[in-house]
């Protein structure tokens, strides 16, 4: 049991390290993208103990110089896990102190700063602050369930790589009163950001048939949220895009069902959606998974959901969206589709009348899933005119709060930085 275990949390490790080192929009490395994810770190997450031993640590750490010259940090948090050198490497002056606009509050699993829980940040954070808290994360996988409340506005979750940080936990609809409390991650306040992290629900994959498993990994429920080179992982409704205007760039989110979903007004830009539905013999008629379910009610809302620049790819065969509510309405364009979309494209929820309401666009589309020959006639290939309004930023009216990458970005200090040692 002791081998199989160290040999699963091997393979994870390797699957995550191989994640990092990967381009994006690569389709050599899709089939090995989809071996990740619900296999390993569901099996390492639920198979073996619970809480998991510590997948990953001190990545962004060893990257550190060692010879600081300070060992008062030896013994912070709980060092004492895997004797006084756990946290040996981790730098003496970090986090650096609050500036006139930021906080920085910093998480390490292993105990070498403040915080070894995600949650327990949060809490720390001032109430309806004018700064910004920027929560700072080590490298790990922690398992937790997370709540940004309402009243901690201007938070930042800052990972070191998507492959190499995470925020995991197991909830489903059943075991949470709802799908929308499953999120592993649930973000109620505005002026959300998250950088370089993931967010996973590794609840058991859905069967077909199966009722109250759908398992969410982050539920965004407030106003201009920015997530930047983050994952999603899950299969069935993985990322709860549920209201407000929200930005996605160089993301990779995974799922099965309806795997982006909620009545959101989003731009996902350069991301890779990747099914994980079981895979489909050629020939076969068979629907088993579903991008998108935009949930519009209305012709009076301006949400919807734009994929700009992005790749669909994985198994299964799949509708690009489903009309969960009336007024759905999803736009693809410059993006690339393998041929696990289903020729028709779309799905209107086996209601006829929202044949009408919907809108569902393409524009400029490429790769063998984008061919529009066969779709249903509701799709709409959109002429430059129509695609303008979702091809621009001001669509989620970026101009007004969207701020740069590296805006307040903190940084590990580096051995080649201007320190002495
Ligand atoms: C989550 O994982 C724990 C530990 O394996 C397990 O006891 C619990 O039943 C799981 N919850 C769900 C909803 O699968
Ligand atoms: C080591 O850490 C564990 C868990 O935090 C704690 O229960 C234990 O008392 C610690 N042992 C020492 C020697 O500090
Ligand atoms: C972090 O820990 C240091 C001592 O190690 C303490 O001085 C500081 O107040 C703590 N900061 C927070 C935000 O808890
Ligand atoms: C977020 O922080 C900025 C300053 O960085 C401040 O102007 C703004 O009021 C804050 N937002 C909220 C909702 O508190
Ligand atoms: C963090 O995300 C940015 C934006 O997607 C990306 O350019 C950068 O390489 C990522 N950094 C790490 C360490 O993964
Ligand atoms: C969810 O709960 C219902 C009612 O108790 C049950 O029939 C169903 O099997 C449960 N689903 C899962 C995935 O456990
Ligand atoms: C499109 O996305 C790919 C992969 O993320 C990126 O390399 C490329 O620069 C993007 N193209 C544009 C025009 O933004
Ligand atoms: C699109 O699909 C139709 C019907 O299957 C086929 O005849 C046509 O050759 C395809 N077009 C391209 C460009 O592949
Ligand atoms: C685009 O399509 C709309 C609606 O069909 C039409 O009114 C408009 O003239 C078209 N514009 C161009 C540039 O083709
Ligand atoms: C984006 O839309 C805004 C407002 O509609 C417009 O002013 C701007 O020129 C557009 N940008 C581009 C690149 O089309």
């Amino acid at each position: 049991m002791a081998n199989l275990k160290a040999a699963f949390l091997v393979l994870v490790v390797a699957i995550f390290s191989s994640m990092a080192s990967t381009h994006f929009l690569n389709p050599l490395i899709l089939p090995y993208l989809k071996a990740f994810t619900k296999s390993a770190a569901l099996a390492a997450a639920t198979f073996f103990s619970w809480p998991p031993p510590l997948l990953l640590t001190r990545k962004a750490v060893s990257c550190y110089h060692r010879h600081h010259g300070r060992h008062g940090h030896h013994h912070r948090g709980n060092g004492n896990n895997t004797g006084a050198s756990v946290c040996d490497s981790f730098p003496p002056d970090f986090p650096p102190p609050d500036t006139p606009t930021t906080a920085i509050l910093c998480v390490d699993r292993n105990g070498c700063c403040n915080f070894t829980t995600v949650q327990s940040a949060i809490d720390a954070a001032p109430i309806l602050s004018p700064k910004r808290t920027i929560i700072w994360i080590n490298s790990g996988i922690y398992y937790e369930k997370v709540m940004v409340a309402r009243n901690k506005p201007n938070i930042t979750f800052q990972g070191q790589g998507y492959a190499s940080t995470a925020i995991v936990w197991n909830d489903t609809a059943n075991s949470s009163h709802g799908t929308f409390y499953s999120g592993s991650v649930q973000v109620f306040s505005s002026n959300f950001i998250a950088k370089n992290i993931s967010f996973m629900n590794v609840a058991p994959i859905p069967k077909p048939g199966d009722v109250g498993a759908q398992a969410v990994a982050i539920r965004i429920a407030g106003d201009q949220a920015a997530f930047w080179g983050c994952g999603f992982f899950g299969a069935q409704d993985t990322l709860h895009d549920d209201r407000g205007r929200h930005y996605f760039r160089d993301c990779y989110i995974q799922g099965s069902i309806d795997f982006i979903f909620g009545d959101g007004r989003s731009f996902y830009e350069n991301c890779q959606l990747i099914s994980i539905a079981s895979p489909v013999a050629a020939g076969q008629k068979v629907i088993n998974g579903v991008v998108t379910a935009h949930g519009r009610a209305s012709n009076d809302e301006n949400t919807g959901f734009v994929f700009y620049n992005c790749s669909i790819g994985g198994t299964g065969r799949v509708w690009l969206g489903r009309a969960w509510r009336p007024f759905s309405r999803v736009v693809f364009a410059y993006t690339t589709m393998t041929d696990i979309i289903a020729t028709e494209g779309w799905n209107d929820f086996n209601d006829p009348t929202r044949d009408q309401s919907v809108f569902y666009g393409e524009y400029m589309c490429s790769g063998s899933g984008a061919n529009t020959s066969t779709r249903v006639p509701f799709d709409q290939l959109l002429n430059d005119t129509q695609a303008a309004p979702f091809i621009n930023l001001s669509f989620i009216d970026a101009e007004q709060w969207l701020q740069p990458f590296d805006t307040q970005l903190i940084l590990l200090p580096l051995a080649s930085s201007s320190r002495t040692y």
